[in-house]
């Protein structure tokens, strides 16, 4: 079975006993202690916690950015770690199964907004049609079609983002990691993107999971992390 398969019955994200430590002997710090959590596909959680509390630590283990130093992930039923990567590689594996929205949003400078969305598919062997036709979708969806063929030094903070949001939604990814994916928008703009992320996540079946300290956006999950002195906490409240 493939992971597009299997993800009908087994929970999109599954983390269990992972942890991460920094530095060695006395500098050590461990940011992440045992860390267990579960999202379904078409589910969408919130991470929150202080900053320095490991949600970006988190997102990129999850991500396959950096490794955990134990634990298991597994997406869709398939363990990707097990006290160690299973898959040599991982750039595959990042580029196949994960959307990853940066706290920055690093786009390709020489490129223009929409080349920067439209190479994705292409490395996956979409035609450079289908590839442009998916970029122009989705930075329509963005609200940021008008800026398409800008290149990235032309476009304001909240305009890259928009841009890079789109660039991780090109594929249609099982798994989207957003690290305070609304952060540089107004908010009108945030709550336009949490929309389209829940659209996501019912279209494709998506697990979500937004790193956010928003105020407007943490109303909108059913169910939230937060990360405390390295442990994680699971609360479940009313959304709209
Ligand atoms: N590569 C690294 N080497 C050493 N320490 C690191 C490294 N990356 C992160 N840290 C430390 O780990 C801790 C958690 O960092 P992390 O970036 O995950 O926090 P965060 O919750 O995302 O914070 P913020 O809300 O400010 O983005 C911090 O103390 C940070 O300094
Ligand atoms: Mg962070």
């Amino acid at each position: 079975m493939n992971v597009e398969q299997q993800s009908a019955t087994m929970p999109a994200i599954q983390v269990e006993n992972l942890s991460k430590t920094f530095g060695k002997g006395e500098s050590a710090v461990t940011v992440l202690k045992d860390i267990n959590m579960q999202v379904a596909g078409g589910e969408v959680v919130g991470l929150l916690g202080p900053s320095g509390s490991g949600k970006t630590t988190l997102l990129q283990c999850l991500g396959a950015v950096i490794d955990p130093d134990v634990g298991r992930i597994t997406f869709g039923g398939e363990t990707l770690f097990n006290d160690g990567w299973k898959q040599q590689d991982r750039r595959a594996l990042r580029r196949d199964h994960i959307g990853f929205i940066f706290q920055r949003p690093y786009l390709i400078p020489f490129m223009d907004a929409t080349e920067n969305v439209a190479f994705l598919p292409m490395l996956q062997g979409k035609s450079n049609k289908q590839a442009y036709q998916r970029a122009h979708d989705l930075l329509e969806l963005l609200d940021v079609a008008h800026r398409a063929d800008a290149h990235i030094e032309q476009l304001s903070g909240g305009e890259q983002q928009r841009v890079a949001i789109a660039r991780a939604l090109a594929n249609n990814p099982p798994v989207i990691l957003a690290d305070e994916p609304t952060a540089p928008l107004d908010s009108q703009r945030a709550l336009t993107v949490m929309k389209l992320l829940h659209e996501m996540a019912q279209k494709s079946s998506a697990a979500i999971i937004v790193v956010t300290h928003d105020e407007n956006i943490i109303p909108l999950f059913k169910r939230l992390y937060r990360l405390r002195d390295g442990i994680l906490h699971e609360e479940l409240q009313q959304a709209d």
